[in-house]
């Protein structure tokens, strides 16, 4: 990695390595291997939600009236989840924020160019309220940074700013981080591990193989 981005987390949460060293093993069978998903997969992405907007409103307990701090709904929350794998860390976003949207995004790479091709877009033709739209980017292995970037490019071409995007992927390599801050500075990234490199088709080393293969067991 060439700079040190201000807008980077890199979890240092203790299971999350635990369960990312069962990940990368390649003796670990797709049962054991999405169950780890969950488990990492929850913490990473209560980090993530760090960033929703509050608001406070009164409630009564059983004794009193009080004034609580609750995610202001108004706002448009959206979950994009990158298939394939994106969707086990759908399950677990949906569950923290149960009133978010959820807005597939299907791309592949291509084997030779290692671009990213799009063969599935579930988005809305626009947004109500692009300023005030929270999106979160559900894709396990950021590698080239070529269908991150892709996957961002469609919410920013539909007015969402960059802070108000968050990338949240398992594990990431040096370049695609780069690749990606190059062209969208102001998004979020939150990743699992920082790996080594890349191999010369694109795969992380020494990351976990094909996520998609492994948690599908294809
Ligand atoms: N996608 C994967 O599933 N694994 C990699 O290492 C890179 C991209």
């Amino acid at each position: 990695m060439k700079t040190i981005y201000n807008n980077l987390t890199v979890s240092n949460n203790p299971i999350v390595s635990h369960n990312l060293a069962i990940i990368r093993d390649k003796n670990t069978n797709p049962e054991i291997f999405r169950a780890s998903l969950l488990r990492i997969s929850r913490i990473i992405m209560s980090k993530a939600f760090v960033n929703v907007p509050m608001t406070t409103k009164k409630v009564e307990t059983p004794l009193m009236e009080t004034e609580v701090r609750v995610i202001d709904t108004t706002a448009e929350f959206i979950i994009a989840p990158v298939l394939r794998t994106g969707l086990v860390f759908s399950e677990i976003a949906l569950d923290l924020l149960p009133f978010a949207r959820v807005h597939h995004i299907g791309l592949y790479r291509d084997e030779e160019t290692l671009k990213p091709v799009p063969y599935y877009n579930k988005l809305p033709r626009k947004f109500k309220s692009p300023d005030d739209t929270y999106v979160y980017i559900l894709d396990p292995m950021l590698a080239t940074g070529g269908s991150g970037s892709a996957a961002i490019q469609l919410f920013t071409d539909l007015g969402v700013l960059q802070k108000n995007i968050t990338f949240i992927s398992l594990i990431s390599s040096p370049e695609g981080i780069d690749n990606v801050f190059a062209k969208f500075p102001d998004i979020k990234l939150i990743t699992g591990a920082i790996d080594e490199t890349l191999n010369n088709v694109g795969y992380i080393l020494p990351g976990l193989g094909d996520a998609g293969d492994r948690t599908f067991n294809t």
